[in-house]
């Protein structure tokens, strides 16, 4: 059997690394922003996720503030090779479902995207999505064709009704990105079944919006509470993590796994269909270790963790 502190030899490509920008111009300054650009593209990243609704903090004057701190950085450094993914169709940040995925609409954005972003615009993507109704989709894919023929990918995220595009597609023919939460506690690769093979999958969520194993570890400006979630106490996954991690990762001649970002980012990184992973890192701190972190699992097998943690993830779902 072959050693894990051996390379390994992947048998498809690895996930490729997209910076995400959530909660940009919310808990991560801009000059935390910039100095995150500056780090991911030095170190020869290029693919970076936004929504016209970042970030989503119920202050309408911040509507598509996280996009103009990245249109600002772009400028400032003449920028032309991002691979910007650009989720659309909400109408405001006050994280309601509201949104117009009307062909115009969609059209007009498209539009609006290409001539701000340039070549740096990669990916259309449907944000949030609850129809059924196929001819409504049917118009909201027609503007996703356009965007093809224009050389820009077609995305989709939020999707209630995965089925009903899966049913159009056949017509189509998209290769379609899918952004999709997955994490150890909960994810939403069983509702994309339809899609299951036949899509680009990227997961976002890898830290279940912020989660650290000791709450020792959560900073005033916290992420999790900022997003509503409970900082006081040890999360219920804490100790059965922390075991998995006790047996699983020292020893064997590759870099350790201490936390709950690196759980999540071996748990993305070897699931079924994962082309991509979003990082939420909020500081350059983070981006570091995150980036260092990927290097070790392009470098190392973790694959026997994943299967602790996908059997953990299994056990957790089952509770739900
Ligand atoms: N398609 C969609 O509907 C959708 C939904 C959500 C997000 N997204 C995209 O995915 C991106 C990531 O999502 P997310 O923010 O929910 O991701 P997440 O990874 O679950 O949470 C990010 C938080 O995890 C913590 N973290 C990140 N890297 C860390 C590290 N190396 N060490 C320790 N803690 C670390 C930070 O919390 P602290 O700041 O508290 O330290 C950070 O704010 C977003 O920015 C957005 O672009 C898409």
């Amino acid at each position: 059997m072959k050693p894990s502190n051996q390379p390994t030899i992947p048998s498809s490509p690895s996930p490729t690394l997209i910076l995400g920008t959530a909660m940009w111009g919310w808990t991560t300054p801009r000059a935390a922003c910039f100095e995150l650009l500056d780090d991911f593209y030095r170190h020869g990243f290029r693919e970076v996720d936004g929504a016209t609704n970042y970030p989503i903090n119920k202050r309408p004057e911040d509507f598509r503030k996280a996009e103009n701190i990245l249109l600002e950085w772009i400028k400032a450094h003449e920028i032309k090779d991002l691979k910007v993914m650009m989720k659309v169709g909400s109408i405001n940040n006050m994280r309601t479902p509201e949104n117009n995925l009307s062909k115009s609409f969609l059209l007009m954005l498209l539009d609006e995207y290409r001539n701000l972003f340039g070549s740096n615009l990669d990916t259309f993507m449907i944000h949030w999505d609850n129809r059924a109704a196929e001819a409504e989709i049917r118009e909201s894919l027609e503007a996703l064709a356009r965007a093809r023929e224009l050389g820009v990918r077609a995305g989709l995220s939020g999707i209630k009704h995965p089925e009903a595009y899966a049913q159009l597609n056949k017509e189509f023919g998209f290769n379609f990105r899918i952004q999709f939460k997955h994490n150890i506690l909960q994810s939403d690769y069983p509702r994309y079944k339809p899609f299951h093979g036949k899509a680009g999958f990227i997961t976002y969520g890898i830290n279940a919006g912020g989660i650290k194993l000791d709450p020792k570890e959560y900073g005033r400006g916290s992420s999790l509470m900022a997003r509503g979630g409970k900082t006081e106490e040890e999360p219920a996954i804490a100790r059965p993590l922390k075991a998995i991690l006790g047996k699983a990762t020292r020893a064997e001649g590759r870099p350790g796994v201490s936390s709950f970002n690196h759980c999540g980012m071996t748990f993305a990184y070897h699931s079924p269909d994962v082309t991509g992973i979003l990082l939420g890192a909020s500081t350059s701190k983070q981006l570091k270790d995150s980036l260092e972190f990927f290097s070790a699992l392009k470098t190392y097998n973790y694959r026997d963790l994943y299967e602790r943690l996908k059997e953990l993830h299994e056990k957790q779902a089952g509770k739900v």
